[in-house]
C-alpha cells in the first residue's frame, strides 16, 4: 500500500506541487492579496478519491515588523496562518517539512486520528523525535475525520510564534447548502516571543499574569461577577484574524475582509488557534447557524454568539443581509476585541462603525448542540478514569493528578474498552482539554450525564471549579496525548499519555 503510494505520488506530485502551492507561493504575510479569507490548496476535485495528497511545508522565521512591532514570526511557507490544506476524507496525505529553523520542530494535525500511523502524530518527545534543523520529515496518514481542523507545532510552545494552520477534510458526500466556504483562524498575538512569556511565568511573574483586571466590563451575557473564573496567565495584546490585525490605537492597519452577496450564504470554519485566550465570536446582525462542533456535523442551531475555546472548531453558515459592513468580533472574556469585516458587495463604508460589542441575546451553551445520531451508552461497558487538575501560579506549574508531564506515569489503555474519563477541574481557570487519536463523547457533568446523544467532540473547556465526563472508545492503538491546549499549562504540565498495551 505504502509502495503503491509513492508511485502514484511520483506521477502526480509535481503537478499538485504546483497546483497545491501556486497559490500560496511566496511571503504572503500581510499581503493584500488576501482580502476575504486564505489562499486554498485544493486539491484537483475531478481525481477520484482515495488519493494520495502531496503538500509541501517549509518551516522558516520571518524577519519583519508586524502590527508596528518589530518581533521574530515563525510561519509555514511564510504565511501566517500557514497555507490552509484541504483533502476528502479517505484521501492520504504525505507531506514534506523542511525545517528552516535554528531548533527542531515537529507538526501535530489536531483534529485527525491517525489511525493505525500514531507515529505521525506530531508530539515531540512522544510520537517522534524532533526534526532537526535542516532536515526533512514526511508526514504520512490518512485524511479522517471529516471537518475543520488544523495543524500547528507540537514542540515547546512553538505555534503561538505562528506555526499554526488550517486543515480541512471534505466528506466524501458532501450537500453544501451554502455557496461559499471561508476559513476564519483567530489567534492572540503577543510582542515577546513566546520562549519568553512562558521564561517570564516560571520565574514567578505576577506580572505577566492578566487575571481580573478588565472584568468590570460584566463581559459575559448573564454572568455574575463572582462566576467568572481566572481568564488568563499573559495579558492581552492584541488578535489575529486570518493573520489581520491591529495593536491597540491602530485604526489604519487592513483587516480580514469577507464579501457576501444578499442571500448569499458562506460557510465559516471558525478556528481558535490561540495559545492563551477563548474568544466569545459574534458577526454583528448575522445570526450564526452552528452545523458543525470539531469537525462533527449537529443538528443545525441559530445563534447569535458562541464562545470558542482554544483548539475547538466551529463551523457556522451565515446569511447576507442588508447593504452595509459590519463587524466580526471575537472578544476575549475581558472584553478585548479582535475584528475582522462582513461587507456586501459593493456597500459603503468600506468599515463598520467603531464601538464596543453589544451582545444578541441567543449565546451558544454546549447543550443545545445535537448530534445527527443518536448513541445508547447507557448498557455498554467502561472503565472509569479520574483526572484531577492542579496549578499553581508560584512557582508556575500545572498538573494532571499531582504529576506534571513529561514526569508522569502513562495511563495504560486496552484495546477495545471504552474510557470514562472524568475530569475534576478544582481550579480557578478554565481548561481546554484536547485528547489525540480519538473523538470522545461529551456526557457532561456528573450528576447529569447524557448518554443518549452527546456530542462527539476532540477538544472541550472544562470549566473552573466544575467536573466534566468523557466517554471515548479505544480503538486506535498509539501513544496518545490528552492535554490543556493554553500553552503555557501544557508546556509546564497539564498533560497525560495514554498508553495502549502492546505498543512498543
Ligand atoms: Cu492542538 Cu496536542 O494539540
Ligand atoms: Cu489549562
Amino acid at each position: 500500500m505504502r509502495n503503491e503510494h509513492r508511485k502514484m505520488n511520483l506521477s502526480m506530485s509535481r503537478r499538485r506541487f504546483l497546483s497545491v502551492t501556486g497559490a500560496a507561493g511566496g511571503s504572503l504575510l500581510l499581503s493584500p492579496l488576501l482580502v476575504g479569507g486564505l489562499p486554498v490548496g485544493k486539491a484537483n476535485a475531478q481525481e477520484k478519491a482515495g488519493r494520495v495528497i502531496p503538500f509541501s511545508l517549509r518551516v522558516g522565521i520571518l524577519p519583519g515588523a508586524p502590527y508596528g512591532v518589530q518581533r521574530e514570526v515563525w510561519a509555514y511557507n511564510g504565511q501566517v496562518p500557514g497555507p490552509i490544506i484541504r483533502a476528502t476524507e479517505g484521501d492520504m496525505f504525505r507531506i514534506r517539512v523542511k525545517n528552516e529553523l535554528a531548533r527542531p520542530t515537529t507538526i501535530h494535525w489536531h483534529g485527525l486520528h491517525q489511525i493505525g500511523t500514531w507515529r505521525m502524530d506530531g508530539v515531540e518527545g512522544l510520537t517522534q523525535a524532533g526534526i532537526a534543523p535542516g532536515a526533512e520529515f514526511i508526514y504520512e496518514f490518512l485524511a479522517s475525520p471529516a471537518g475543520t481542523h488544523w495543524y500547528h507545532s507540537h514542540t515547546g510552545v512553538q505555534y503561538s510564534e505562528g506555526l499554526l494552520a488550517p486543515l480541512i477534510i471534505e466528506r466524501r458526500e458532501e450537500r453544501s447548502n451554502y455557496d461559499r466556504d471561508e476559513v476564519l483562524v483567530i489567534n492572540d498575538w503577543f510582542r515577546k516571543p513566546s520562549e519568553e512569556i512562558l521564561q517570564g511565568l516560571i520565574r514567578g511573574g505576577a506580572g505577566e499574569r492578566g487575571g481580573m483586571q478588565g472584568m468590570q466590563m460584566g463581559h459575559m451575557p448573564g454572568m455574575k461577577m463572582e462566576e467568572m473564573a481566572d481568564i488568563a496567565d499573559v495579558p492581552f495584546e492584541m488578535g489575529l484574524i486570518n493573520g489581520r490585525g491591529r495593536a491597540p490605537g491602530d485604526t489604519k492597519s487592513p483587516l480580514t475582509t469577507f464579501e457576501v452577496g444578499q442571500g448569499q450564504r458562506i460557510r465559516f470554519r471558525i478556528i481558535n488557534a490561540s495559545s492563551t485566550y477563548a474568544f466569545r465570536f459574534q458577526i454583528d446582525g448575522h445570526p450564526l447557524t452552528v452545523i458543525a462542533a470539531d469537525g462533527t456535523p449537529v443538528k443545525p442551531v441559530t445563534v447569535d454568539n458562541l464562545l470558542v475555546s482554544i483548539g475547538e472548531r466551529y463551523d457556522v453558515l451565515v446569511e447576507g443581509k442588508r447593504a452595509g459592513a459590519y463587524w466580526i468580533r471575537a472578544v476575549t472574556l475581558d472584553g478585548k476585541e479582535v475584528r475582522a469585516i462582513l461587507r456586501t458587495r459593493g456597500a459603503r463604508p468600506a468599515e463598520p462603525r467603531p464601538g464596543p460589542v453589544v451582545w444578541g441575546r441567543r449565546a451558544l451553551t454546549l447543550a443545545m448542540l445535537r448530534p445527527l445520531e443518536p448513541v445508547n451508552l447507557a448498557r455498554a461497558p467502561f472503565r472509569q478514569v479520574t483526572l484531577q487538575m492542579g496549578g499553581n501560579m508560584a512557582p508556575y506549574s500545572w498538573t494532571i493528578n499531582g504529576q506534571a508531564y513529561p514526569q508522569s506515569s502513562p495511563i495504560p489503555v486496552e484495546r477495545g474498552e471504552s474510557i470514562r474519563l472524568v475530569l475534576e477541574n478544582p481550579t480557578e481557570m478554565d481548561h481546554p482539554m484536547h485528547l489525540h487519536g480519538h473523538s470522545f463523547y461529551v456526557l457532561g457533568r456528573p450528576d447529569r450525564l447524557n448518554l443518549t446523544d452527546p456530542l462527539l467532540k476532540d477538544t472541550v473547556d472544562v470549566p473552573a471549579r466544575n467536573t466534566l465526563v468523557l466517554q471515548w472508545a479505544a480503538t486506535n492503538p498509539g501513544r496518545w496525548l490528552f492535554h490543556c491546549h493554553i500553552e503555557w499549562h501544557l508546556a509546564t504540565g497539564m498533560a497525560s499519555v495514554f498508553e495502549y498495551r502492546g505498543v512498543a
